[in-house]
């Protein structure tokens, strides 16, 4: 069995991108085709032998809660029909996972949302699953990738993808030395930088595993960009002790935060569904 048992998925965030359609209902209920968002990211976090699931939440968000849940009245409803086939893949994670919520009062990022978590977490690695980041592979899902790399190199692990130059601004980037084929031993993490002042073109995605001291690290860690509490600056700290590794994942993601990503998402998903 997996060292990594829990996964934790940080969806408190507003998800202005998308208003008005974010005002009352949270952005990783999005779907992609007939699926929330944030469905395909505890699928793939069970893939990877996960199944307790940790969830923060806040304002607005208790969609999610429900999707996770039994809904009496529509199950009785389509009892019998050929429709209750579209509630199996709900009912197989319900089956087989326990979910956990908690939530974030104040929006203070990414690593104050994670550092929230803790409560759900304690004190073990756990992996981090931002669902608005859809990942698709062909073989092994992202997250299993990273646990097995996470077997051999036991500390923290970021998923990295190749973007263009003129992007970095959007992403954490890393600096590192190639330890072998796509994995990274960081040197150096820069959160959004100009593309000036980027040290590569390896932006860090919504895929992490993070050691048991992470949530030490990340109180330990002063307030970054925009006032914010950012994961990437705790790891930074990990990462100047060579306890940090960048993963370039097989497998390609749409940023589903973002409109454009989330309409490349919905097409690509439709056309290999429906072809
Ligand atoms: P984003 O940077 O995508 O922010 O957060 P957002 O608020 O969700 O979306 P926009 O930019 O306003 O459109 C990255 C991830 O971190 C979570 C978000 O839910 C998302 O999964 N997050 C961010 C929190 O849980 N809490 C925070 O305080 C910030």
């Amino acid at each position: 069995m997996s060292v990594i048992k829990k996964c934790l998925f940080p969806a408190a965030g507003y998800g202005t991108r998308f208003l008005p359609a974010t005002k009352s209902m949270p952005k990783e209920m999005l779907p992609i085709v007939t699926k929330p968002l944030i469905q395909y990211g505890v699928e793939e976090a069970m893939d990877a032998g996960i199944s307790e699931i940790a969830i923060v939440t806040g304002r607005g968000k208790r969609a999610i809660e429900d999707h996770f849940d039994i809904s009496y009245e529509l199950e009785h409803q389509i009892a019998g029909s050929d429709k209750e086939e579209l509630l199996q893949s709900t009912r197989d994670i319900m089956e087989r996972c326990i979910f956990s919520y908690t939530r974030q009062v104040e929006m203070k990022g990414l690593g104050h949302a994670i550092l929230v978590g803790e409560t759900l977490i304690g004190r073990e690695p756990f992996a981090v699953v931002l669902a608005d980041d859809y990942c698709i592979t062909e073989g092994d899902g992202v997250l299993t990738q990273m646990v097995k790399l996470y077997e051999k190199y036991q500390c923290s692990i970021v998923a990295i993808e190749e973007v263009p130059e003129d992007e970095t601004y959007r992403y954490g980037v890393i600096e590192g030395d190639l330890e072998e084929d796509n994995i990274y031993r960081v040197r150096n993490m820069v959160e959004k930088p100009a593309p000036e002042d980027a040290p590569s073109n390896l932006a860090i995605i919504g895929r992490y595993i993070l050691s048991a001291d992470i949530f030490d690290v990340i109180r330990n860690t002063p307030p970054g960009k925009n006032g914010e509490m950012q994961i990437t600056d705790a790891l930074q700290l990990q990462a100047q002790q060579g306890k940090v590794i960048g993963y370039r994942f097989t497998g390609r993601r749409f940023d589903c935060g973002s409109v454009d990503g989330f309409i490349e998402a919905t097409n690509f998903t439709y056309q290999s569904q429906s072809g």
